[in-house]
C-alpha cells in the first residue's frame, strides 16, 4: 500500500516515492489490510467471551499462532508461539524468563542490533564476538569464547541477518556450536524473516534453533505485533514475565496458578487484528514464495552494488564481491566521501523523493567497527554527543529493499548518488548540531496537504532523526 504515493521535491515537482527503508518497517501488503478489514466486523475479545464473535475471534487468534510458528518450521508439539509487540520485546522476555545463575554468560556478536544485546546485559556477562573488516563474524573467536567459558554459557544469541551489511549468519552452524557447549541458540530473525525461508529444523537436530523472534512490521504487516518461539518447557516454569489478566488458571488471595504457555506469557488483552494482519502477510509471502523473493532481492542487490561501484567517492560497507552477494539480504550501507551521511540522506529525500535512513541503525559497535573507529575516536565522539553536539555522529546511509522494489527504484538511487558525487546539489543545507541532521534552508514539506488529520511541526525540529532503528 502506498508504493505509488507522489511526494514533493525541493524544486516544487512531485515524484512517486521510492521507499528504500524497508529494513526499518515495510509498507503493508494490501492483502494483509484487506483480510484485517474482513475480520474487523468480528473483532471481539478472545479466550473468555462466549458470543459468536468471541468464539470466532478466539479460533482465528489461536490459528494465527500456528501460522506464525509453521512459517519458520517450528514443531508446535513441544514449542510455543508467543505474541509480543516486536523483536525487542521478544528478546527482553526471553532474557527475563531465564533462571540465571551467578557467573552465567551470554555470547552474542558485535553485529547485533541493540535489541539483541542490551536485554542480555541486564542479566549476564555478555561477550561480543568480533567481526572482520567487511563485517563477517569471526568464527574462530566464537569457538575460543565457548572454550574459555566452559559450562557457563547459557545462550548464543545472534542475528539471522545484519540490519547494516545484510550479511546472513550461518545460524545452523552457530546452533551446533552452541548445543555442543550446552547452550541454547537464539536467532534474532527481524531482518532475516522478510527475505529468506527459515527452517528452525527438528528439535533433535544439532542445528535446531531453540528460540527465534521476528517482527510483523518488517514483513508487510505493520500492526504492532511480534513473535517469540521457543520450547514450551522453558516458559512453563517460574513467574511469567508480565502478570495480570489472561496468564492465570486460578487466583486466590494468597496464591496463583499460572496458565500454560503461550497464555502464560501473553498478559492482558492481545492485539488480535495485528495477529490477523501478520498471518495474512505470511500467507502472502508464502504464496509469492520465499525463494522467489530471495532471488528478486538478490537481483536488486547485485544491480545496485555494481552500479554504486561506478559512483566516484562511493564507500560501500560489507560484502561487495559478486560471489558473496547471495549471502546478503537486501541491505546496503554506504557513504560518499566528503559528504556527511546525514546530509546525503536529506538530499536523497528532498531532491530525489527517496526514503532511506542514516546513522548507526541501533548497532553502534558494529557501525564503529565498519568505519574503523579507534578507541580514541570513539571516546571523542561520545564526549561530543554527551555535550549535546551530534555533528560528528558516526554513521552511514542505508538503502534496504523490500520484495516490491524494482530496478527503476535502484536506478533512481544511483542517479542521485552520481549527482551528489558531481556536486550537483540544489538545496543549501544547514546542520543542526543538536540533532546532527541537515535540512535545506527555506524548505519544508507541507504535510497537512497530504494528511490533514493532525498538526505538524517544522521538520528541522525533529531532533531524533538518527536514532530510530
Ligand atoms: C536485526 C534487528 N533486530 C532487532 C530489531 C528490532 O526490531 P523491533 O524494532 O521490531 O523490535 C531490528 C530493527 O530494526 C533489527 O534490524
Amino acid at each position: 500500500m502506498g508504493i505509488d504515493t507522489e511526494v514533493p521535491l525541493i524544486d516544487g515537482s512531485r515524484v512517486p516515492y521510492v521507499f528504500l527503508d524497508n529494513g526499518a518497517s515495510t509498507p503493508t501488503f494490501r492483502h494483509a489490510f484487506d483480510v484485517m478489514g474482513e475480520f474487523m466486523p468480528f473483532y471481539s475479545g478472545v479466550h473468555r467471551g462466549t458470543g459468536f464473535k468471541s468464539i470466532l475471534a478466539t479460533q482465528v487468534f489461536d490459528e494465527t499462532h500456528v501460522i506464525a510458528g509453521t512459517f519458520v518450521g517450528a514443531d508446535l508439539t513441544d514449542n510455543t508461539v508467543i505474541f509480543v509487540k516486536n523483536t525487542t520485546e521478544a528478546v527482553n522476555k526471553l532474557a527475563n524468563r531465564c533462571d540465571w545463575k551467578e557467573g552465567d554468560v551470554v555470547i552474542t556478536t558485535m553485529m547485533e542490533h541493540h535489541s539483541d544485546d542490551l536485554p542480555w546485559r541486564r542479566h549476564a556477562r555478555v561477550i561480543h564476538i568480533g567481526v572482520d573488516d567487511k563485517g563477517y563474524l569471526d568464527m574462530e573467536q566464537l569457538r575460543e569464547a565457548f572454550a574459555a567459558n566452559k559450562g557457563r554459557v547459557r545462550f548464543l544469541a545472534a542475528t539471522g541477518a545484519s540490519n547494516i551489511t545484510g550479511i546472513i549468519n550461518p545460524i545452523h552452524e552457530l546452533a551446533e556450536i552452541a548445543h555442543s557447549n550446552g547452550a541454547y541458540m537464539f536467532v534474532d530473525a527481524a531482518q532475516l524473516a522478510p527475505h529468506r525461508a527459515i527452517d528452525v529444523l527438528p528439535d533433535d537436530n544439532p542445528g535446531h534453533i531453540d528460540f527465534i523472534a521476528y517482527s510483523a512490521h518488517k514483513m508487510y504487516a505493520p500492526y504492532g505485533i511480534g513473535v517469540l518461539i521457543g520450547p514450551k518447557e522453558y516458559f512453563s516454569h517460574g513467574e511469567p514475565d508480565m502478570v495480570g489478566g489472561g496468564v492465570v488458571d486460578i487466583v486466590e488471595l494468597d496464591q496463583v496458578a499460572w496458565s500454560a504457555p503461550p497464555a502464560r506469557e501473553e498478559a492482558g488483552s492481545p492485539n488480535v487484528p495485528g495477529a490477523v494482519g501478520l498471518a495474512a502477510a505470511i500467507h502472502m509471502l508464502q504464496s509469492v514464495g520465499m525463494n522467489a523473493i530471495a532471488e528478486h532481492e538478490s537481483t536488486l542487490v547485485n544491480h545496485a552494488i555494481e552500479k554504486m561501484k561506478e559512483v566516484p567517492g562511493m564507500l560501500i560497507y560489507g560484502p561487495v564481491e559478486k560471489e558473496e552477494l547471495h549471502n546478503k539480504v537486501g541491505v546496503i550501507a554506504f557513504d560518499i566521501a566528503g559528504v556527511p551521511h546525514a546530509k546525503l540522506a536529506a538530499i536523497l529525500s528532498v531532491e530525489a523523493g527517496i526514503g532511506v535512513r542514516n546513522g548507526c541503525f541501533c548497532a553502534h559497535p558494529y557501525v564503529k567497527r565498519l568505519l574503523q573507529y579507534g578507541e580514541e575516536d570513539s571516546q571523542k565522539v561520545t564526549e561530543e554527543i554527551l555535550s549535546g553536539d551530534r555533528t560528528n555522529l558516526p554513521g552511514m546511509v542505508r538503502a534496504s529493499f523490500g520484495c516490491y522494489n524494482n530496478i527503476e527504484d535502484v536506478d533512481r538511487l544511483i542517479d542521485i548518488l552520481h549527482r551528489v558525487a558531481r556536486g550537483e546539489i540544489k538545496g543549501d543545507y544547514e546542520l543542526d548540531r543538536r540533532s546532527g541532521t541537515y535540512w535545506p534552508r527555506n524548505f519544508d514539506y507541507s504535510f497537512s496537504e497530504y494528511f490533514p488529520h493532525f498538526s505538524f511541526r517544522p521538520t528541522r525540529s525533529i531532533t531524533n532523526f538518527n536514532e530510530a532503528s
